[in-house]
């Protein structure tokens, strides 16, 4: 295939996490991707990110291919591009949502690119298809025009990582809950609001959240670091290990509980928690990814509860969200703790949540 393509003599092997089953990351040297498609675009990777999301294969709570190379946060710069590609030449520095999208469906159409018709999840490969990922060097990306976005100056490599998912996650999910145009400009009273999970996802949401008007944020985690990086983020937070977050939420609200929960766990325990402190009325906005069916409805009918939820459309987001980097109660990019070289010990440390671990960047080239 004709391509344009970066001139630099490279290995023909790069080394990669690759999954190898049940807590078994492995770090294999694995081909160079090649283009396969016209629209494609090949990227040399500058840091990539280890997600929650990531935990889950990493568990065996999602399927995998074993040998796929995991991952789907990065940022890099345009290594080759397939000669239908317009938007990019060979240099360009890029971000890239989780999923890949056309832009011309009528999901994209609608701003909902996570559920396009031709979506496609980095790093996710089940019988053979779909895609590797971006622990590694070079990545291939299918529909590189309208998937990749380019970065302006002044935002770092860091800030762009977050874009392509957790921070377009995190202010996804206050967004989704209505926050901003259901209760403060329509009822006229700013929505008190709790967040379940103070991970990555859900420490943007707190940052977001405040952003869009909250009153009151209050946050629930059972980690030190986290709860601590909650506060500085806007939140008051409490240790669910320490006393009943059931209790304390309903007490921080005169018994009613608080108008949005944003849920960025996942598990089903995190839910029932999101149920419970959700005022009559209210609603439960979902970011956690949920792989167990486990859904009381009677909680939902019995307080009239509206549920947001689903995989955020970040390509939709990225670009809307550049202005806000700057504009929040702090930088998004304060929640990476780690940058280390491509290790499964990120994996171990990340799950443990080991050594003050809130955010694991990795550099490929280290
Ligand atoms: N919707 C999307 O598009 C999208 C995108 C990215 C991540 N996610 C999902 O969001 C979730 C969070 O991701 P993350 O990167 O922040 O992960 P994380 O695992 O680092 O964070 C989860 C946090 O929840 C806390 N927690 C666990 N059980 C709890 C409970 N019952 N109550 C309160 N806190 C509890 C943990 O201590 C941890 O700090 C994951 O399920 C991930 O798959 C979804
Ligand atoms: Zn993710
Ligand atoms: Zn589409």
């Amino acid at each position: 295939m004709k391509s344009k393509a970066n001139t630099l003599a490279i290995e023909s092997t790069m080394p990669a996490l690759v999954f190898r089953g049940k807590q078994h990351i492995a770090l294999e040297n694995v081909p160079l991707p090649t283009l396969e498609a016209p629209t494609d675009a090949i990227v040399r990777i500058s840091i990539c990110g280890l997600c929650g999301s990531d935990m889950h294969p990493y568990h065996c709570r999602e399927h995998v291919d074993v040998g796929t190379i995991c991952g789907h946060e990065f940022v890099g710069c345009v290594h080759e591009t397939g000669t239908a590609v317009m938007h990019f030449k060979v240099g360009d520095r890029v971000m890239s949502p989780f999923t890949v999208s056309c832009g011309d469906c009528c999901f994209c159409k609608r701003g909902l690119t996570a559920r396009c018709v031709k979506s496609q999840l980095l790093g996710w490969k089940g019988n053979g298809n779909g895609l590797h990922g971006a622990q590694t060097r070079f990545i291939r990306i299918p529909l590189a025009d309208s998937t990749l976005v380019r970065i302006p100056s002044g935002i770092t490599d860091e800030q762009a990582l977050l874009l392509g998912d957790v921070f377009s996650t995190g202010y996804f999910a206050a967004d989704n809950s209505d926050l901003a145009t259901r209760y403060c400009r329509d009822v006229g009273i700013a929505a008190t609001v709790a967040i379940v999970g103070c991970g990555p996802v859900g420490l943007i949401a707190i940052l977001a959240a405040r952003h869009l008007g909250a009153s009151k944020i209050l946050a629930v985690d059972s980690v030190p670091e986290r709860l601590s990086m909650a506060q500085r983020f806007g939140a008051t937070a409490v240790d669910r290990s320490q006393c009943d977050p059931v209790d304390w939420v309903l007490g921080e609200t005169d018994g009613y509980g608080v108008d949005v929960v944003i849920e960025a766990v996942g598990l089903p325990s995190a839910f029932e928690l999101a149920c419970s402190i959700t005022r009559a009325g209210g609603t439960i906005s979902v970011a956690g990814c949920h792989t167990e069916a486990s859904m009381p409805l009677s909680k939902l009918y019995d307080k009239n509860l509206t549920l947001k939820s689903g995989r955020c459309p970040a390509r939709a987001y990225m670009e809307r969200l550049l202005p806000l980097v700057k504009a929040l109660h702090a930088d998004p990019a304060e929640i990476i703790t780690h940058c280390v070289a491509l290790s499964p010990d990120a994996y171990r440390m990340f799950d443990a949540r080991r050594d003050g671990c809130i955010k694991v960047i990795m550099d490929p080239w280290l």
